[in-house]
């Protein structure tokens, strides 16, 4: 019956995963990045993921890494006898994983193509009606954030490619091109992935609260997707500059942007069900060490809690680089203190931390993607 497999981004396969499973959860990790999932029921979802690269339906795998092009060639006519519907094809040969397959794509594409074509099935490269996706997947070994998962393994994939509705165009979306722009301003892929990771499979948030809009990073990729916004924050000038950006999208979702300082965000907003809180909260280069910083954040959390017990947190906080080395984790610091501490104080707000995963900002700023549940 084959298999329907999702590939990943090369940008981080960690982070592709966990996007994954918070929309809808997969199945099995065949790499880094493929993984399967076992129903389509959820696949309009898959829309909203900003790690996602390619959906392939009634997909094969083949783990032999010492398959030859005419082997797969012969392998993958077999497989569009019974799979490939009638209509002109291509077949769109990618390679991925660090480590680079010794297979020519040329050949596969040119001998698959040969054994396929028939009075059924033309070849037409610019505008087919089917894509064969053929994936030469070499050895990935992340530097980082080494797991169980990150297993080393080349494996070779095809199957029929799925077209992505509102594949994202992170870059004509890039903070520069906005009408207002700061350096604060998150990137698009990253404020999407935030509000991917703030799903549960079978649960996706109506609303979208952002306490710190900046200049709309978030609010921006919130409405794009048809989720509502409330976003807030205490300089006017951001206010104002995120509602120009919000207009500038051109979003389908409602919005609404105040001024208001995170003291008085549970009056403003009130409670909401269905909502989830994603930001990524004040600090500087030289802010960021200090309380301040840190009581901003907590007052954050408890706020997210009375506002809906029931939600979920995505945020975003800053730290070193050596904290992508997880197995020392404990002893790192965020905001100026040990993880350890920083942790039982998000613990003492009612949130458990479900997911947490640095990335690299620059030589000494790395940024914790955190992603907290409520713990009761
Ligand atoms: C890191 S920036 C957010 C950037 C935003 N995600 C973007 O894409 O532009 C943090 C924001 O928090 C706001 N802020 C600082 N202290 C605050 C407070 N006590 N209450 C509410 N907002 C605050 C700042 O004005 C700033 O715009």
């Amino acid at each position: 019956m084959g298999e329907i497999i999702l590939v990943g981004s090369g940008w981080n396969s960690f982070l592709f995963r966990a996007e994954i499973n918070s929309l809808v959860s997969y199945d099995k990790i065949i790499h880094p990045r493929l993984v399967t999932i076992s129903s389509d029921s959820n696949i309009n979802i898959l829309s909203k993921a900003a790690l996602l690269d390619d959906i392939l339906f009634k997909a094969e795998i083949i783990d032999d890494c010492n398959i030859s092009e005419k082997d797969i060639s012969l392998l993958i006519h077999k497989w569009a006898v019974n799979n490939l519907p009638r209509g002109s094809f291509a077949i769109r040969t990618r390679k991925i994983g660090e480590e680079i397959v010794p297979l020519s794509s040329s050949s596969i594409e040119r001998g698959a193509g040969e054994l396929i074509v028939s009075r059924y099935n033309n070849v037409d490269l610019e505008t087919p009606e089917h894509e064969i996706v053929v994936i030469l997947a070499g050895l990935d070994g992340q530097v980082f954030h080494k797991n169980e998962s990150d297993t080393l393994k080349t494996v070779v994939i095809w199957g029929l490619r799925r077209k992505i509705s509102n594949k994202n165009e992170f870059e004509r979306r890039n903070p520069i091109e906005r009408p207002f722009f700061k350096p604060v301003s998150l990137d698009a892929r990253l404020a999407r992935l935030m509000i991917s990771l703030s799903h549960k499979p079978g649960w996706c948030p109506k609303i979208i609260i952002d306490p710190f809009c900046g200049t709309g990073g978030i609010a921006i990729e919130a409405i794009i997707q048809g989720i509502d916004i409330l976003a807030s924050d205490l300089d006017p000038i951001m206010v104002e500059g995120t509602q120009k950006n919000l207009v500038w999208s051109k979003g389908k979702g409602k919005y609404t942007v105040k001024k208001c300082s995170i003291d008085n965000i549970v009056e403003l907003w009130g409670g909401h069900e269905d909502c989830a809180f994603v930001f990524d909260p004040p600090y500087g280069r030289n802010s960021w060490k200090s309380d301040n910083g840190l009581d901003i954040f907590l007052k954050a959390l408890k706020a997210a809690r009375s506002i809906n017990p029931n939600g979920t947190i995505c945020t975003m906080l800053p730290t070193i680089p050596e904290f992508m080395l997880e197995e020392k984790s404990s002893n790192y610091l965020v905001m100026g203190k040990k993880w350890e501490e920083i942790e039982a104080l998000i613990n003492s707000t009612g949130w458990i931390i479900s997911l947490k995963y640095a990335i690299k900002v620059h030589r000494s700023l790395a940024r914790l993607i955190l992603v907290c549940h409520p713990s009761h």
